[in-house]
């Protein structure tokens, strides 16, 4: 049965490719019509509209991550660009990222706080050691460096090479950093292909606004963390609120950060991010509002999500094998045994309460 459901549907993508992706206009062979349709972003919309009427969803679960892992760069080279240009103003405090340097403020204790929730606690001067951390779009390091600090051993990787030479340059005059922090040029996508269950951490601070594929980004960010590891991201929700604020405010009228810096259509909301990343394999834990004051430059907690946010996610464990369950060994549920479900249902019930703005 199955055969037959996929032959239908292999006839189907072949008619399809041939009459509605724009990438196939021209003549040509299946072979090659089905080669350059490959890099086409249509082909995995296609695959996920189509492929979720099927009983096999393995299969087509597979079949979409392949597209995924293959096809898609995150990277946008206008983004690229802009962040080249500025690769000199990183540790400018006064500068570009000032506002940058004082969410350090917030972001710290809130990614070592929800670390040594999950994680042993070590001494005092050193909380995060033993732990390796990913640094997606680490920039000049603004972050990566005071988590070296703390113990971790942190990686922080850049498109943009400047940036990657001027966080090495910057941490190098620090002895303390030289055993803990790591900078590489290049994408999520390269490292995701070496540096499987790699990373007790994987941290994308006002990252996400920049992308060109927000879906690989996450499906990438899962292949690195450990199991059970922590996602932390910080990034601005799509509202009219941060348009006003984090555009008209930030950029043309008090010129926080240079003019053209974000993008509104590429904002994400709290909500949007949350499916994402729970169909994407995590279970978000918590989900806090931040708020910038541009008259002292200082930010704080708020509940409001409507324009900053800081998440923390977890990494589901895999579900138990069904073969390893033993029915009747002593009448409990199976799942009580694992650390999968059972602790991501505990998790959850202990999530920080918020306000959703989407
Ligand atoms: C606003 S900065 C944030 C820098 C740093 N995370 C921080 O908060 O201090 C955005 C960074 O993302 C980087 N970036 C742009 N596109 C990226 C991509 N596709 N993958 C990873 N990083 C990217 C930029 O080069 C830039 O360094």
């Amino acid at each position: 049965m199955y055969c037959n459901t996929f032959g239908r549907f292999a006839c189907r993508v072949f008619r399809e490719s041939r009459f509605q992706c724009p990438m196939n206009k021209g003549q040509g062979t299946m072979s090659k019509r089905l080669a350059t349709w490959t890099s086409c972003k249509h082909y995995k919309q296609f695959l996920e509209r189509h492929l979720s009427n099927l009983k096999f969803m393995g299969v087509a679960t597979r079949l979409v991550q392949h597209v995924r892992t293959v096809s898609h760069s995150t990277l946008d080279p206008a983004e690229v660009r802009k962040f080249q240009a500025m690769a000199n103003k990183w540790w400018d405090l006064q500068g570009d990222f000032a506002a940058l340097h004082s969410l350090n403020d917030l972001r710290v204790p809130f990614i070592r706080d929800n670390l040594l929730n999950v994680h042993s606690v070590h001494p005092i001067s050193k909380p995060l050691a033993g732990l390796r951390i990913l640094d997606v779009g680490c920039g000049g390091g603004l972050l990566t460096e005071p988590l070296g600090r703390l113990g971790a051993v942190v990686l922080g990787i850049d498109p943009v090479e400047d940036n990657v030479r001027i966080a090495e340059l910057h941490a190098s005059h620090d002895p303390v950093l030289q055993d803990h922090v790591q900078y590489r040029a290049c994408t999520l996508e390269e490292l995701a292909d070496e540096e499987e269950e790699h990373f007790d951490a994987v941290l994308a601070s006002e990252v996400l606004e920049h992308l060109a594929d927000l879906d690989t980004f996450i499906h990438c960010c899962h292949c690195v963390l450990k199991p059970g590891g922590s996602l932390f991201i910080t990034t601005i929700n799509r509202t009219q609120l941060s348009y006003v604020s984090s555009i008209v405010l930030a950029e043309w009228l008090l010129r926080i950060v240079p003019g053209g810096t974000h993008d509104w259509d590429k904002f994400i909301t709290p909500v949007e991010l949350e499916r994402l990343l729970e169909s994407s394999g995590f279970c978000v834990e918590s989900l806090r509002g931040m708020f910038y004051n541009p008259a002292c430059g200082a930010w704080s907690w708020q509940k409001s999500t409507a324009v900053n946010y800081a998440l923390h996610a977890l990494k589901q464990r895999a579900e138990p094998q069904q073969d390893h369950i033993q029915p009747e060994s002593d009448g409990l549920d199976a799942s009580a045994h694992t650390d999968g479900p059972h602790q991501y249902n505990i998790r959850t019930a202990g999530r920080d309460t918020h306000t959703h703005t989407t």
